[in-house]
């Protein structure tokens, strides 16, 4: 169902989704204070539950943003000045918690990797041997930037062992993945609607304790919009949100949530991860390089060097004009001309084929 002639987003969000999740943008005028709209994100909420793996110990709470608005939230909700940080960075997203702890004033205490390279919770264990201080792990799933997936049960079983907090940014991971917030003892995982939950952007996801919420200080939130407490409180009292929603994407994504579910959520995570090995097979029959072991690499996103010489930037336009839609690399990983192609969302072993058939021919030209 499109107006358009079929354009594939082999980009790490936004994703293609499914007819019905487009259907759902054309839904009766509705208001956000109604019993109707509140049903939404009840349903959205409980779908949303089975996703994260969540018991009942565990929310969901939807805000009107980006992945980011999903983290800035819960980070300067949560943690202050009396904290410590024990923050993962490996990769942009590593990186970009690295400042919004820092814009919020939450000390930290980084660990770094080149990117590219995987965790070693050894070194994790040692820091949290070595600083009593530190009062929280934080870390991301899939590390969307390199396509590594760092070790998030491993660093979950110390977050319990050392009774530690523990914050994981799931924005690229959550419905392509293997997680599940009580087996990975997570107090906090974030997500967007537009990556592997395969709806379009707009919504913030965030899976939360109870109990935390329950403690949260109020006396002086440092922010009025991205508030974790107001936004259970609307959520807990009222099945509404403290702002005007976002109503057509809140109504997308219950959709989208219906279609995974429905799909089941181990068959998409094996359809992913049919799709990547696919995808891995063939650029590497073209000769190319991959940044990162497969032993290490995300079900959704595949991590590709163009030869030194070729244009990269011509390359990604030609494919673009042919109807594919990949990703520059970013910083130090575009200067050696690495490029993205995920396979998120409403993507098949036979969309991955394809598009493997016009890289191939665009590659002979460009190389
Ligand atoms: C792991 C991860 N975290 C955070 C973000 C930021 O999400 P957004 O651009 O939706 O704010 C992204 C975006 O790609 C991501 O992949």
């Amino acid at each position: 169902m499109s107006v358009h002639p079929k354009h594939y987003l082999f980009c790490p969000g936004p994703v293609l989704v499914a007819p019905e999740v487009q259907l759902a943008l054309i839904h009766k005028q509705i208001c956000h204070r109604v019993p109707d709209f509140e049903a939404v994100i009840q349903n959205t909420q409980q779908g949303l539950r089975k996703i994260f793996g969540a018991d009942d110990r565990y929310t969901v709470l939807l805000i009107t943003g980006s992945g980011t608005a999903a983290n800035e939230t819960t980070l300067s909700s949560v943690f202050g000045a009396r904290d410590k940080v024990l923050l993962v960075n490996n990769g942009v997203f590593g990186d970009r918690l690295e400042t919004l702890l820092d814009i919020h004033e939450v000390p930290a205490r980084v660990v770094r990797y080149p990117w590219g390279q995987p965790v070693r919770d050894e070194d994790l264990e040692q820091a949290l041997r070595e600083d009593a201080d530190i009062t929280a792990i934080a870390m991301v799933c899939h590390e969307t930037s390199t396509s590594v997936i760092n070790p998030v049960s491993a660093v979950g079983r110390l977050a319990e062992k050392y009774g530690k907090r523990y914050f994981v940014d799931a924005v690229s991971a959550v419905g392509g993945e293997d997680l599940d917030v009580v087996r990975d003892h997570i107090d906090f995982c974030t997500c967007s609607s537009n990556k592997c939950l395969a709806s379009l952007a707009g919504v913030g996801i965030i899976c939360v304790k109870r109990s935390i919420l329950e403690s949260l200080p109020t006396a002086k939130p440092r922010n009025a919009y991205l508030n974790l407490h107001s936004l259970y409180r609307f959520s807990e009292e009222l099945h509404q949100t403290p702002n005007t929603p976002s109503v057509t994407m809140f109504i997308a994504l219950e959709a989208a949530v219906k279609r995974l579910l429905d799909e089941g959520l181990e068959n998409q995570i094996d359809r992913h991860r049919r799709c990547a090995r696919i995808i891995r097979e063939g650029v590497r029959a073209m000769g190319l390089k991959t940044l990162v072991g497969d032993d290490i690499a995300s079900n959704t996103v595949t991590s590709v060097f163009l030869p030194q010489e070729a244009n990269l930037a011509a390359f990604i336009t030609s494919l673009e004009e042919q109807g594919f839609t990949v990703y520059p690399g970013k910083g130090p990983l575009l200067e050696k001309n690495m490029f993205q192609i995920a396979n998120m969302g409403q993507i098949d072993e036979d969309d991955c084929r394809r598009f493997l058939a016009v890289m191939a021919r665009t590659l002979e030209r460009f190389t």
